[in-house]
């Protein structure tokens, strides 16, 4: 059998990503829990409650669990309602608990990332309209200058917004999220103000600080045409690139913002990112389908062959992480993978999952690609929005009566790949046997 290890470069930064809403606990003056309150909007009813109980320290419990397991970095995200309870206050005991955090991490020695904008908006930001109001991008901006201003000595690496182009459509177009709505007219107006908000983000932060790198957290979600041979495959899986992957990093490239029959130009954003932030989880078969105008004439399927996760939410499809790889390639800057992961309370797929997306991500570095990070969603199961906590992401398994962490055998395995700073047979051989001939042909 052969004996080998694919060998990461040097520096490379390996963490976990979490979210405040999804971790803290106790955040009470947020949209989110505006909307947890409201019956049916979440899975059996579920709310975020106490979380992990990260807002009682219980961050520390994580986070020296990750270190002890080579964890050299984390992402987590500042809550806005908890720094700027009201348009005119701030709550300096709030930006305490994060430096807290942060003094936490330097001891860890875990390199932060920050995300200034995951999901949830303060309350009176949510009873003005939230991203359809144009003032919200002003608000914005405060507080981000509120953070960085405390926190420059402490963080290099920041994340604007997480996933801009998921929140516009799971909240205007799905209605999975708050506001609720389906709407196209109201989602142009949220992604203009979203765009408007990293720019305005990305300038500050530079102002306050002009070593940061900053960029925002692109869902990235790979497209294949169904059929390799199909003209109106390839046109349909174009126009889902387009409308799901590209409508917020077209806006950044050149102004244009393109969304349904709409358009407008926004000059302040053009060039406002550093590196390229990667969220991908799952990939899609395309097919052109004449009587779905609503879904822009397309059909979606999975792969063939590839394994979906508990729920049915994630497919496991590692070519998808190539895909999304080289199309980061093509701005010229250093790529992270902010998240990637798999629900999977019993932990039977996510050994494979994750050797298998890491050994594509080993083979992009390989090819020269500047990636220079990964953090795996999540350290510890959290509260997954709409889906409550029927979904199951942590590399420790959370009880949450009980406030309990249990090790999975993944978090084994991913501490052995942070150890060693690559993939080795040995690892994959013990905790991930079904891909080892994959992995590593004889
Ligand atoms: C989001 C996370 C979420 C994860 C898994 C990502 O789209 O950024 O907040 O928990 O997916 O559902």
């Amino acid at each position: 059998m052969p004996e080998a290890t694919y060998q990461f470069p040097e520096g490379f930064l390996w963490g976990t990503a979490t979210a405040a809403h999804q971790v803290e606990g106790q955040n009470t003056n947020n949209n989110w829990a505006a909307w947890e309150a409201e019956p049916g909007r979440i899975i059996n009813g579920d709310k975020a409650g106490l979380a992990c109980d990260w807002w009682n320290g219980r961050w520390e419990e994580d986070l020296k669990n990750a270190a002890r397991d080579g964890q050299n970095a984390h992402r987590f995200s500042v809550e806005w309602s908890r720094v700027m309870p009201a348009p005119d206050r701030w709550d300096e005991g709030a930006l305490d608990h994060y430096r807290e955090m942060l003094k936490g991490m330097r001891r860890l020695g875990l390199t932060p990332v920050v995300t200034l904008h995951h999901f949830t908006d303060p309350l009176w930001i949510y009873e003005m309209g939230g991203w359809e109001n144009n003032q919200t991008p002003i608000y914005f901006e405060k507080f981000v200058r509120k953070v960085v201003a405390a926190f420059k000595d402490e963080v290099k690496l920041w994340v604007t917004l997480n996933e801009p182009n998921g929140l516009v459509v799971n909240s205007y177009v799905e209605g999975s999220f708050p506001p609720g709505k389906k709407d196209f007219k109201a989602a142009f107006r949220a992604l203009k103000n979203l765009i408007r908000g990293h720019a305005v983000a990305w300038h500050a932060i530079h102002d306050l600080q002009a070593d940061a790198m900053a960029s925002y957290a692109l869902y990235y979600r790979a497209f294949f045409p169904k059929s390799n041979w199909s003209p109106l495959d390839a046109l349909a899986t174009k126009s889902l690139m387009g409308s799901v992957n590209e409508v917020f990093s077209n806006a950044i490239k050149d102004g244009q913002v393109k969304f349904a029959l709409f358009k407008d130009f926004i000059r302040e954003a053009v060039g406002t990112q550093d590196y390229v932030g990667i969220q991908y989880y799952s990939s899609d078969l395309v097919s052109f389908t004449p009587f779905k105008p609503g879904e822009l004439f397309t059909s979606r399927c999975c792969p063939p062959g590839a394994e979906m996760s508990e729920t049915g939410f994630i497919n496991s499809f590692p070519d998808g992480m190539t895909q999304a790889l080289k199309w980061a390639r093509q701005f010229r800057l250093p790529i992270y993978i902010t998240e990637n992961g798999v629900e999977d309370s019993k932990d039977t797929l996510r050994p494979s999952y994750l050797a298998q997306h890491l050994h594509k991500v080993w083979r992009a570095a390989n090819f020269n690609y500047q990636v220079k990070g990964y953090f795996h969603w999540s350290q510890v199961d959290n509260f997954e929005w709409e889906r409550g906590w029927s979904q199951r992401f942590g590399l420790w398994k959370l009880d949450k009566e009980t406030q309990k962490r249990t090790r999975r055998r993944s978090a084994d395995l991913y501490a052995a790949i942070c150890k060693e700073n690559g993939i080795s047979s040995e690892a994959v051989r013990k905790y991930a046997p079904e891909v080892f001939d994959i992995l590593f042909p004889s």
